[in-house]
């Protein structure tokens, strides 16, 4: 059988749930924004059906769906050019999500880490939908057939999980059905770390918000959480081996390359010597420049849900006129009756 070419589509999704900080920022929004333009079609999520695999308060549900589709547009997703949307407006990624939970194996689901890391010992008492989860997250892309995935590097084993689901489809059915996606985990800051200890990742749910750079963060509360991030003693060196036993050094420059787009070596080049005197405000007043012209319009947007609402109903519609038809053709392929 011939491979079908695949239209290049990119899908990618965030979760609606606490607010926004700089590893979403820097590890996905930025890059969904650079990945718009003639090369690709591109299609973004706000996943508030996987936000509810853990509890949510269905008030703060819909605050944080607003601020998420409102944090995409002030960064530059344009919703005419791209596919802007939230995941439960559109049911095919809930039904797609059904038949890979038939596709996909329990062995899979087991090795996932992110499970492991967020059930800790308590797996017995989570939702079983924060166990399937990743084959919900596989349906969400591939009901678009997407061809290109760019998400943080903690995403990337549920997007190779999405590769496995896609070739046990095609195998099982001896159809070319679904693509093989491609992760797309590129540039200095696809995993950037808490500002207290380098060696975990930075997130929304940490225990201490001095951890982590909301998107929503002032000016001042930015410049204190990277004057008081934790360092060590030792000035910066002039190229990047001399980070290796370094993480919250590496973490910092890498923030810095991540912002101003620059390669971490061209941060290291231009600091090197630098104490962190120099080097944490230098990091601070980029990270301000950037960051609150963003948050000025989150805010301005975030005023008018009814605009967002508007915005995001228009770009379900879209989405559901390229899944909806790939999903009827799954029904064909898996051989259920729909006769109505
Ligand atoms: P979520 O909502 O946890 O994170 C959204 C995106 O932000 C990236 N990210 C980071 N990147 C670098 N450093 C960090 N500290 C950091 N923290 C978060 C994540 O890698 C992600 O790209 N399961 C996904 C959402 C999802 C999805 C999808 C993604 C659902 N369906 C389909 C891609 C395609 C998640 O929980 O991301």
């Amino acid at each position: 059988m011939n491979t079908p070419a695949f239209t290049p589509r990119v899908f990618s999704g965030i979760k609606p749930s606490g607010g926004l900080q700089l590893g979403n920022y820097l590890g996905a929004i930025k890059r969904w924004v650079d990945m718009q333009g003639p090369d690709f079609e591109t299609v973004y999520c706000v996943v508030d059906l996987h936000a509810i695999t853990v509890w949510q308060d269905p008030a703060e549900l819909r605050a944080s769906t607003h601020e998420v589709a409102a944090a995409l547009i002030a960064s530059g997703i344009d919703p005419e050019s791209s596919v802007l949307f939230n995941q439960s407006q559109v049911s095919a990624h809930a039904e797609l999500g059904w038949i890979f939970n038939c596709v996909a194996r329990v062995g899979w689901m087991n090795r996932m880490t992110q499970f492991k890391d967020k059930a800790g010992k308590n797996a017995e008492n989570v939702s079983l939908g924060l166990y399937a989860y990743p084959s919900l997250m596989a349906a969400d892309i591939l009901a678009y057939h997407a061809t290109h995935v760019p998400v943080g590097e903690d995403q990337k084993q549920h997007v190779e999980l999405t590769r496995d689901i896609a070739n046990k489809f095609n195998h099982d059915y001896g159809v070319e059905f679904f693509p093989v996606t491609e992760p797309v985990i590129e540039g200095p800051a696809m995993r950037v770390m808490n500002l207290r200890d380098g060696n975990k990742k930075m997130s929304k749910s940490g225990d201490s918000d001095m951890e982590r750079i909301n998107m929503l963060d002032g000016a001042d509360l930015i410049a204190k959480k990277f004057k008081k991030a934790r360092t060590d003693p030792a000035p910066l060196p002039d190229n990047l081996e001399g980070l290796k036993d370094r993480p919250e050094a590496r973490n910092l420059v890498d923030i810095y390359a991540g912002l101003s787009d620059m390669t971490s070596e061209a941060v290291i080049s231009e600091y090197a010597g630098a104490g962190w005197g120099q080097f944490k405000p230098a990091l601070a007043d980029l990270a301000v420049a950037k960051l609150a012209p963003i948050s000025d319009e989150m805010r301005r947007l975030m005023d008018d849900p009814g605009e967002l609402d508007q915005i995001l109903g228009k770009g379900a519609d879209k989405a559901e006129a390229i899944a909806r038809p790939i999903l009827e053709q799954v029904y064909d392929i898996v051989g259920l009756v729909r006769s109505r």
